[in-house]
């Protein structure tokens, strides 16, 4: 039998009409969705399939969809600006966020990087997510058991991370197996990772602004306990392709800011610049550079 998912009250829908616009609501059983002077009852919702037709009127029709994680956290309530999906996606990667890690991470805003490393951890992995604005903090809760349900595995709590990591039996020393920054100024939390990171474990931080990646870089180098630095930033260019008009789409997020990834290791395999005596692997493909030809008879 094939598998069926079928609209509940109390679930997010996005209607997406014939543009691609998406319109996002919670269902509730009475309740009603108007749009440019038409309506359609919650109630002709709940019980149909995802991707099902919403019939507004005779002309008028849209397709109803239970979001994906990247089109809930484009559409949730925010309280801080959130990461785009094509940076969490990579963020989960050169993370290498894995079923049971137990992830820190800081600052929460409005959720949608946990969203992605609950996902990625799994029930048996641990978040635990420090965010020192309470108003965020209620918003980030609300977003998660929206579209995650309760999670057990995640602790959030209201900390300003510059103060440092600890304190709760889930914060120990050596504690994670990652930790994952998206705040102002990384730098300020750098210098208390080595206690809780295990060795092998992975920081990876995400700044806006080269000065930002800069004093990041130096606060890494300082602490001795990391090697393989490494940032990056990524783009993501849509293409436009209606039958002859295929190219680059004319609009595209430009920037959004620089991922800087580094692997705590013994501090013996540390170079006094902290780039690591291990030597640099990269992960974007750099391998298959070609080697330069060897002149000879020179
Ligand atoms: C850009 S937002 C994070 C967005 C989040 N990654 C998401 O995808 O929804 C930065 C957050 O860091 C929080 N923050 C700033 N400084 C902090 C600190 N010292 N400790 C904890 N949280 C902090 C801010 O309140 C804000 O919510």
């Amino acid at each position: 039998m094939r598998a069926m998912r079928v609209f509940q009250a109390g679930q997010r829908v996005h209607l997406v009409d014939k543009k691609g616009r998406h319109y996002a609501f919670t269902l509730k059983a009475g309740d009603r969705f108007q749009h440019s002077g038409e309506t359609i009852l919650h109630d002709d919702l709940i019980g149909q399939p995802d991707g099902s037709l919403a019939r507004f009127s005779e002309t008028k029709t849209m397709v109803a969809l239970m979001p994906t994680l990247a089109e809930y956290t484009l559409k949730m309530p925010r309280g801080a600006q959130v990461l785009y999906p094509k940076d969490i996606a990579i963020i989960l990667m050169w993370a290498d966020v894995y079923p049971g890690a137990r992830v820190f991470e800081a600052g929460v805003g409005s959720a949608a990087l946990t969203l992605g490393l609950l996902r990625a951890v799994g029930d048996r992995g641990t978040v635990v997510g420090y965010e020192q604005r309470a108003d965020f903090a209620s918003i980030a809760m609300k977003n998660i058991e929206k579209f995650h349900g309760p999670a057990t595995n995640l602790r959030v709590r209201q900390r300003d991370a510059y103060d440092g990591i600890g304190g709760e039996p889930e914060e120990a020393p050596l504690a994670f197996d990652r930790v994952i920054l998206d705040l102002p100024e990384p730098w300020r939390v750098v210098p208390h990772v080595p206690d809780v990171l295990r060795l092998g474990g992975i920081y990876l931080s995400f700044v806006p602004t080269v000065p930002q990646v800069m004093q990041t870089m130096d606060a890494l180098r300082q602490t001795n306990a990391f090697g393989m630095l490494q940032t990056f930033e990524t783009f993501m260019r849509p293409w436009n392709i209606e039958g002859r008009s295929v190219r680059p789409d004319l609009r595209m997020i430009a920037h959004s800011g620089f991922i800087t990834v580094a692997r705590r290791m013994e501090t013996g395999m540390v170079s006094a610049r902290g780039q690591g005596s291990v030597s640099h692997v990269s992960l974007s493909g750099d391998a298959c550079e070609r080697e330069e030809p060897v002149q000879d008879g020179g």
